[in-house]
């Protein structure tokens, strides 16, 4: 058989084999959508600092699936509370391992926010046509920050449970909102069984489902967009492209009349 030639039998085999993702594609488009988001052009300048929204969203899947495994072992109540974070840290299999990584992993996740957020402002990456996503991310960094501070109070710890009457106090002596806010978060006039439930709740259901959903939405505005070039790149700033002169040139760049155009550089001036 000739070189390049598939045999009948390795054709069969193939089309089994692309039978279930040909089946998805007839009836959703999304191996279609998945192969446009992998093949995508992105500036041929773009470089390392492009890779920190991505290194933001794998810090976010590390924390939902700990979160997961914790939430299986931890219990919400005061009594219990912290006896369960020990019985995770010393008593269960590699526990200690997973609490860890959510302990930590949860500065990762906000220093490389910020680091994000830092690399987006220093290319302008925030300018028109992106505002909206810079809107979106200004959401993502607060219900992020509002994660650590739910989260923080889950140990029920000495530490945990100061660091939550100050957070808490600070939010209460807002202005206008404050009172409510206070008493939004502490459940009751102390804090106690109320407000370990209720930060629980808002931890691991309420800003979690959030984040999934601005996430995508996030991703979604960045691919119909397009991600920005560096600001030092020539082509983006046009540097590289060959400027073309369409209004009658005597009006744009004055020049001596008379020599009809023909003596003219690539950028349409007057040879000297
Ligand atoms: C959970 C948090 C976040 C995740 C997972 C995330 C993820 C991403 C990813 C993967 C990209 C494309 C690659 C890149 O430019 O790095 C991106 C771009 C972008 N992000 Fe975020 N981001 C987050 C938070 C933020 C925040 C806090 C802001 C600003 C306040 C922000 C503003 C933007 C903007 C404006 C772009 C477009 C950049 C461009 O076109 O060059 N993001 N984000």
């Amino acid at each position: 058989m000739p070189r390049g030639v598939k045999s009948k039998r390795r054709r069969q085999l193939e089309q089994a084999l692309l039978l279930p993702v040909d089946w998805l594609e007839e009836r959703s488009g999304l191996v279609g959508g998945v192969k446009y988001f992998l093949f995508r052009k992105v500036p041929h300048e773009t470089n390392w600092f492009h890779t920190l929204g991505s290194a933001t969203l794998t810090a976010f899947l590390v924390q939902v699936v700990t979160g997961v495994i914790l939430a299986m072992y931890y219990k919400p109540t005061p009594d219990e509370a912290w006896d369960s974070i020990d019985r995770i840290t010393n008593d269960l299999t590699l526990g200690w391992l997973v609490r860890g990584m959510h302990r930590w992993g949860a500065s990762v996740f906000i220093i490389l926010l910020f680091l994000h957020m830092g690399r987006v402002f220093l290319f302008g990456a925030y300018k028109y046509p992106r505002e909206l996503n810079w809107l979106v991310g200004v959401i993502l960094l607060t219900m992020a920050l509002g994660e650590g501070l739910t989260g923080y109070l889950l140990p029920w710890d000495q530490t945990a449970y100061w660091a939550t009457v100050v957070a808490i106090n600070i939010n209460a002596n807002a202005p206008i909102v404050g009172p409510f806010l206070g008493d939004f978060l502490r459940g009751g006039t102390e804090i106690g069984t109320e407000t370990l439930a209720r930060f629980y709740s808002l931890h691991m259901l309420v800003i979690p489902g959030g984040l999934f959903g601005l996430i995508g939405l996030h991703l979604y505005l960045v691919i119909r967009l397009g991600v920005t070039s560096p600001p030092w790149s020539k082509e983006a700033a046009g540097a590289e492209r060959e400027e073309v002169i369409t209004a009658k040139r005597g009006l744009v760049e004055p020049r001596p009349r008379g020599d009809g155009g023909a003596a003219a550089d690539a950028r349409g001036r007057p040879e000297a």
